[in-house]
């Protein structure tokens, strides 16, 4: 079962997306694992973007993720990746899918509301930077054999 790392990003926590991110993925189907809200430290910024070190746009994504608080989830599923980047849309919010959050809530890419996983790798690289083991939570829901075709 893949897992990726979702952060509402300040901007999405001060528009009060919170609620619309969590509904989203909820009504798709995927399963919550772990959430908490947080200020973002430098330190952990750093190392969630390090593959963004040197790029223009670096120091302003830096200072954009510390900006503010953000709620930071873990969800599973399967093909959990690339079902949350669809929901999620494009990185700039006029290159993202009608009906996605970005397209729906956003204009500009570097206030795109939210996070997510690029690929299983990364997920679960991001899901460990981001949560302690005991951050997370492995349950079933009754309906998971509905949503998911092998959820044995
Ligand atoms: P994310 O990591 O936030 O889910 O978004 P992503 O994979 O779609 O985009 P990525 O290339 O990883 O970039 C990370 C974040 O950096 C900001 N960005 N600004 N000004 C720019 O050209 C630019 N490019 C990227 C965005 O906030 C993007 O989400
Ligand atoms: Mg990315």
């Amino acid at each position: 079962m893949e897992r990726s790392l979702v952060l509402v990003k300040p901007d999405g926590v001060q528009r009060g997306l919170v609620g619309e991110v969590f509904s989203r993925l909820e009504r798709r189907g995927l399963r919550l694992v772990g959430a908490k809200f947080l200020e973002v430290s430098k330190d952990l910024a750093k190392k969630h973007y390090a593959e963004h070190e040197g790029k223009p746009f670096y120091d302003g994504l830096i200072k954009y993720i510390t900006s503010s608080p953000v709620m930071a989830m873990a969800w599973e599923g399967p093909n959990a990746v690339a079902a949350i980047r669809q929901t999620m849309g494009s990185t700039r919010p006029t290159e993202a899918a009608p009906g996605s959050l970005r397209h729906d809530f956003g204009l500009e890419v570097g206030r795109n509301l939210t996070h997510a996983s690029d690929a299983p790798e990364t997920g679960e690289r991001e899901v460990k930077l981001w949560f302690d083991s005991d951050e997370l939570v492995e349950w079933e829901r009754a309906i998971d054999r509905w949503v998911f075709e092998d959820s044995d």
